[in-house]
């Protein structure tokens, strides 16, 4: 069985999960691809296609509802949802599952990993959650490759699969994801140190939204920012600030811990 997984990630957190399932899934041989990379490889090539997301304010990044909103409505084509979060998934998993079976799919499995945390704001409060996931919750990202890797078994042998039902908890369930306009008052203004900045361009490359001319440092559009760190925690120099935070908060590939904790066999 052939899967294409489609992932966005800013920081690798999600990328690493990615590469996980391609390594541990038995059942089906699995090509990544991130949906910045254009153009996108045709899904009726596969026979089951797969989607990973970061969490985002508590709901799905920008540049990856556009590209679930441009998917070509399908007809019972099998899917799988997967989504990290830093502190509080809220209805990012949901939100994906729902939006992927109004288009048609099939969405026999979906899970929602704690990871360390990515959003800068966070991380200076001492909130990195630089150790998730904890035991419990690698056992059960472990015991969904294993329940999938079941699924796309019976789904080679013609067995009926059927739709998952993605439960979130109460809190998770009554808390609204944050407006851009709330996010962008909490990033504030973003301010490039001339004196660090060696004019590389890694910042306006890394942004998904065109927001960052370089000039010949980056200058940023505040109106197409889409308050997703990544300029801030990719510059190398760490040049870029805000009036909360300069200099510390970064995180720009995942931390040793989790990076083994992603290697471990799975123990279901
Ligand atoms: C702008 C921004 C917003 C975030 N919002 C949330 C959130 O609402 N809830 C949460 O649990 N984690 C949130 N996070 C943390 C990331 O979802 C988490 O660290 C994820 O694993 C990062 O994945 P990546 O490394 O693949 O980009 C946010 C991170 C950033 C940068
Ligand atoms: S990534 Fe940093 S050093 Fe490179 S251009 Fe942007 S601000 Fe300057
Ligand atoms: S300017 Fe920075 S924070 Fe704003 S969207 Fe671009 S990369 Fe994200």
């Amino acid at each position: 069985m052939k899967g294409i997984l489609f992932y966005h990630s800013n920081s690798g957190n999600t990328q690493l999960v990615c590469n996980t399932l391609q390594h541990q899934l038995q059942a089906v041989k699995l090509t990544l691809h991130d949906v910045a990379d254009k153009p996108l490889p045709d899904m009726n090539q596969f026979d089951i296609v797969g989607f990973a997301t970061w969490t985002y304010f508590l709901g799905l990044p920008p540049f990856f509802q556009t590209f679930l909103d441009d998917l070509p409505q399908q007809t019972g084509k099998p899917a799988f949802a997967m989504n990290t979060f830093g502190m509080m998934s809220g209805q990012a998993i949901k939100r994906l599952t729902d939006q992927l079976n109004a288009k048609g799919f099939v969405v026999i499995a979906a899970h929602s990993l704690h990871t360390p945390e990515s959003y800068p704001p966070y991380i200076i409060k001492g909130w990195d959650n630089i150790d998730a996931p904890d035991t419990k919750l690698l056992k059960a990202f472990h015991n969904f490759i294993g329940e999938l890797d079941k699924k796309l078994t019976q789904l080679i042998q013609d067995t009926p699969v059927t739709k998952t039902n993605v439960k979130i908890g109460l809190f998770n369930h009554l808390i609204r994801p944050y407006s851009l306009t709330k996010a962008r008052k909490q990033m504030g203004t973003l301010f490039v140190d001339t004196n660090l900045c060696t004019e590389c361009g890694l910042c306006a490359e890394k942004c998904l939204y065109n927001a960052i001319t370089m000039n010949p440092n980056p200058m940023f559009d505040a109106e197409k920012c889409h308050v997703c760190w990544a300029c801030f925690n990719h510059c190398p120099e760490k040049a870029i600030f805000t009036e909360k935070i300069k200099s510390v908060g970064h995180y720009s590939e995942p931390n040793p811990h989790f990076t083994e904790k992603m290697s471990v066999e799975k123990v279901y």
